[in-house]
């Protein structure tokens, strides 16, 4: 029996959320288009929908700078917010939006969108919505080479990755393309853009992985954390999202085709490459600056 003197473990302050139980795949199958396979760098749905519930009430406004195919919007959407997607590439964007289209019933849908445009003019992308934001849910590129795979190609002698889609697209402008002080840059500059369109209080959500580049661990969820305390916001939490499903008291890991290419290439090259088998889930609160506190009074 626990007693009032029984000493206690010290608490962790981490959470764990098992969002793999099922694959990536068995979660978008029946209920997302088939062609968003092909996008390199989705996430979870089942995370999208936890992140969506823990840190949102039904009807806030949940927007996605960097939205990819559109993840978050939908997941948001299903969940009853109004929810806003922002996204560089056209040809994401159209995929998105005929997402959108095949999942959502006609109410849902008149409630969520995806908008072309840099994440870096978010204030001017969602207009009237700016400032009135009131959860932000992305995931950026994670600094490390991401493409659409073609196995078919590969497996006949071509290239595993077409050229016009190694991290994202061509245009340079995709933060796919930004590496070390560059990426930091971009990133940082997305973090001031969403201080600016959330409503004071607003929470802002940020989803990265830690990877590997020529041999050194990337702390992105360390960067992620000083660049947005750096762009005003305030440090909430960290939960590990776990890409491993448990099963029987062990994790069974789930990595993509691309992960463990490149992890095999890398233990032929003698780096000491491990898996990682989850993703970090920073979260973080839009305190109120002295200027508003003053007008609020
Ligand atoms: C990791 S993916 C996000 C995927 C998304 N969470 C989903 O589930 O589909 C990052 C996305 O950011 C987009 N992106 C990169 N630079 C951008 C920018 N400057 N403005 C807007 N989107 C950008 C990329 O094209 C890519 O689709």
């Amino acid at each position: 029996m626990t007693t009032a003197t029984t000493p206690q473990p010290p608490t962790v302050p981490l959470a764990i959320w098992p969002v793999a139980q099922i694959t990536a795949q068995w979660q978008r199958a029946g209920r997302y288009l088939p062609d968003c396979t092909r996008h390199p760098g989705k996430m979870l749905p089942e995370l999208a929908r936890r992140i969506v519930t823990e840190y949102s009430d039904p009807g806030a406004l949940v927007v996605d700078p960097l939205a990819g195919i559109g993840t978050t919007v939908a997941e948001a959407a299903l969940l009853d917010r109004r929810a806003v997607g922002v996204e560089l590439e056209d040809r994401w964007v159209a995929l998105a939006g005929a997402n959108l289209d095949h999942m959502l019933a006609s109410k849902q849908r008149r409630r969520a969108e995806v908008r072309h445009g840099d994440a870096r003019r978010l204030a001017e992308i969602l207009g009237d919505l700016a400032g009135r934001v009131d959860l932000i849910v992305t995931s950026p590129p994670y600094a490390c080479d991401a493409g659409v795979i073609d196995k078919p190609a590969w497996l006949a002698g071509g290239r595993l990755c077409p050229a016009d889609t190694l991290n994202y697209s061509t245009d340079r402008a995709n933060i796919g393309h930004a590496r070390g002080p560059a990426y930091a840059a971009a990133m940082a500059e997305i973090f001031v853009a969403c201080h600016a369109v959330l409503r004071p209080g607003g929470r802002l959500v940020v989803v990265t992985k830690n990877t590997r580049r020529k041999g050194r661990m990337l702390d992105l969820a360390g960067l992620t954390v000083a660049l947005a305390t750096e762009a005003g916001f305030s440090y909430l939490g960290h939960v590990i999202a776990l890409h491993a499903a448990i099963r029987d008291g062990d994790l069974a890991p789930r990595p993509s085709y691309w992960q463990a290419t490149q992890l095999r290439h890398a233990r032929q090259r003698g780096e000491p490459a491990h898996l990682v088998a989850h993703e970090d889930v920073t979260s973080f609160i839009r305190i109120t600056t002295p200027s508003e506190d003053a007008h609020a009074r």
